[in-house]
Order: structure tokens, then sequence, then C-alpha cells
């Protein structure tokens, strides 16, 4: 069943930028956005690319191996060649901690 589960504390976060983080298998991307904190899958969409690795200006992720544009709050593909959104993890910070709901 599905519940809340520490990732990482706010204060290990790098500030405004997106900080790798691995749950079990999974790679998690965390973003420190304009618009408060967001958790995805680290995987690329479109290909095996570590979204962690490119650049984040705050709202966007760009792919580090083709340029691909994803929204990083709702997960939105937002330029070629990546078409399929990217799959976001519900979060909430809570007692300075980022929870995901997995
Ligand atoms: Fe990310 Fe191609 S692997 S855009």
């Amino acid at each position: 069943e599905r519940a809340w589960r520490d990732l990482i504390e706010v204060s290990r976060l790098e500030k405004g930028d997106v900080t790798p983080v691995s749950l079990g298998t999974r790679d998690l991307a965390v973003y420190d956005g304009a618009g408060g904190i967001t958790v995805s899958h680290a995987r690329c969409t479109h290909g095996a690319a570590n979204l962690c690795d490119g650049y984040f200006d705050g709202r966007r992720i760009e792919c580090p191996l083709h340029q691909g544009l994803f929204d990083a709050r709702s997960g939105a593909a937002l330029a070629s060649p990546a078409r399929r959104p990217l799959r976001m993890i519900q979060a909430r910070v809570h007692d300075g901690m980022v929870q995901v709901l997995l």
C-alpha cells in the first residue's frame, strides 16, 4: 500500500537546482524550483539519460542528452524530442523532510 516515505532533508537539497536521490531501486530527481519542491523519476522518457545531469532553470528541466524539455511541476513534455511526460511523484515537505507518496 502507498505511504509517505522520507526522501531527503530539505537542507541537503541543491538550492534552486535539481538533486539526485535514490530510494531503494528508484532513481529520483528532486527539484527545488520557483514553485516549490517537486519530485520525478530521474530517467528521461525519451532515452536513457539521467535528468539530474541536465539543466534546471527553476521551472523546466532540460535533458543533457538531446535537450528535451520538461515542466518540473506538471511533468509535461515541452520540447522535442521529449514527447511523453515525466513521471512525477507526489511529494510534500514535513518537518524539514521531503517525503514522497510511494
Ligand atoms: Fe532525454 Fe533524449 S534522452 S531527450
